[in-house]
């Protein structure tokens, strides 16, 4: 045996690595030894470029020419500085584990497998333990001032007598009021508001939650009076109540506001503050105020007035030219 090499065993080794695979498929060869497998490989390929000239030594293996060795089967690599162990390759790094066989991750005490990315392992306990410590059984131990749910995945903080309906204990004594809700000062409970406050006309009526007072109506996000008998020609200021412009009063109905106009109209309807509207058959005067309206002849009075629409009275001394006609001539 003088003539093998160990280095040189080696350096084949792992030449013959790939040329020798198909030896290793056969369970048979495969050694007890975690990782290592036994091929039988020509005996002469053992030997230095040297010694092969010489005579061959008889193998060990199941010819004469064959010799058996040891070389880490297909997923294992040799461990470093070692002649002969041979350790499984992950090929994702094992997070909070071992590399067990080949891409099997063994995670460690108090982990388990990451559903989705199988070589992490993460923690037992969910979100690992917030205000505690995850113990290797997959339970919480918690922090003083914390109590472990009844499922012992989490732990809670303790307020001495509660918190009431409203509020939560957020750390050891020390409890908070719901979103919603506010600490009342005098019951000391967690009453319900309205964040920001509610809009005229709105009150708040559950945890931010605002809603029309009585008598008013939701309009856009806000809400208004409403004035449902009606409110002409007014602004509804409050329930029920209609309010006038200036110059314009209620009627008795309370639902319409009329205007004023001083001096009053004459032949004419008053429209707004101190505004009149001409009646059908009178126009507007501009040589009198504007509060008065003329009767209108469109075809003109020749020697005559217009007393009302379309229809001329005589000047003195002068008649109608004929009947229905609005001439007047000379009477004769
Ligand atoms: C067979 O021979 C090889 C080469 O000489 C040697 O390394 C190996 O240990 C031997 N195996 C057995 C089972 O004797
Ligand atoms: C993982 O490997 C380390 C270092 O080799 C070892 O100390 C530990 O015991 C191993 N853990 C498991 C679960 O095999």
């Amino acid at each position: 045996m003088s003539s093998y090499k160990a280095n040189d065993i080696l350096l084949l080794v792992s030449l013959l690595l790939v040329s020798v695979t198909f030896l290793c498929a056969d369970d048979t060869y495969r050694n007890r030894r975690a990782g290592i497998c036994t091929v039988e490989v020509p005996t002469i390929q053992l030997l230095s470029e040297h010694d092969r000239k010489g005579p061959i030594p008889l193998g060990n293996g199941s010819r004469p020419t064959l010799s058996k060795i040891d070389v880490c089967c297909s997923g294992y690599a040799r461990v470093p500085h070692t002649y002969y162990g041979c350790e499984p390759i992950c090929d994702k790094k094992c997070e909070n584990g071992n590399c067990t066989a080949p891409n099997v991750c063994t995670c460690k005490k108090g982990y388990i497998h990451d559903p989705i990315e199988l070589h992490k392992c993460i923690p037992e306990c969910p979100i690992g333990c917030l205000h505690g410590v995850c113990t290797v059984n997959g339970h919480c131990s918690c922090d003083s001032g914390y109590q472990l749910s009844p499922n012992k995945k989490y732990c809670h903080a303790v307020c001495a007598g509660g918190c009431g309906a409203n509020g939560e204990c957020v750390e050891y004594n020390r409890c908070r009021c719901k979103a919603g809700y506010v600490l009342d000062p005098v019951s000391k409970n967690c009453v319900f508001h309205c964040e920001g406050g509610c809009a005229n006309g709105a009150v708040c009526v559950a945890p931010n939650t605002c809603a029309c007072k009585q008598g008013f109506l939701k309009q856009g996000s806000g809400c208004v009076a409403a004035c449902p008998k009606g409110c002409n020609n007014g602004d509804c200021i409050a329930p029920n109540t209609c309010k006038c412009k200036p110059g314009w009063t209620l009627d008795k109905t309370g639902t319409n506001c009329e205007p004023h106009c001083n001096p009053e109209c004459l032949n004419s309807i008053c429209v707004g503050l101190n505004e009149c509207a001409c009646r059908k058959g009178y126009v507007r005067d501009p040589r009198i105020s504007a509060n008065r309206c003329v009767a209108d002849c469109p075809g003109g009075c020749p020697n005559g007035q217009c007393s009302a629409p379309n229809f001329c009275i005589c000047n003195p001394g002068f008649v109608k030219e004929s009947k229905g006609s609005q001439n007047c001539v000379r009477r004769t």
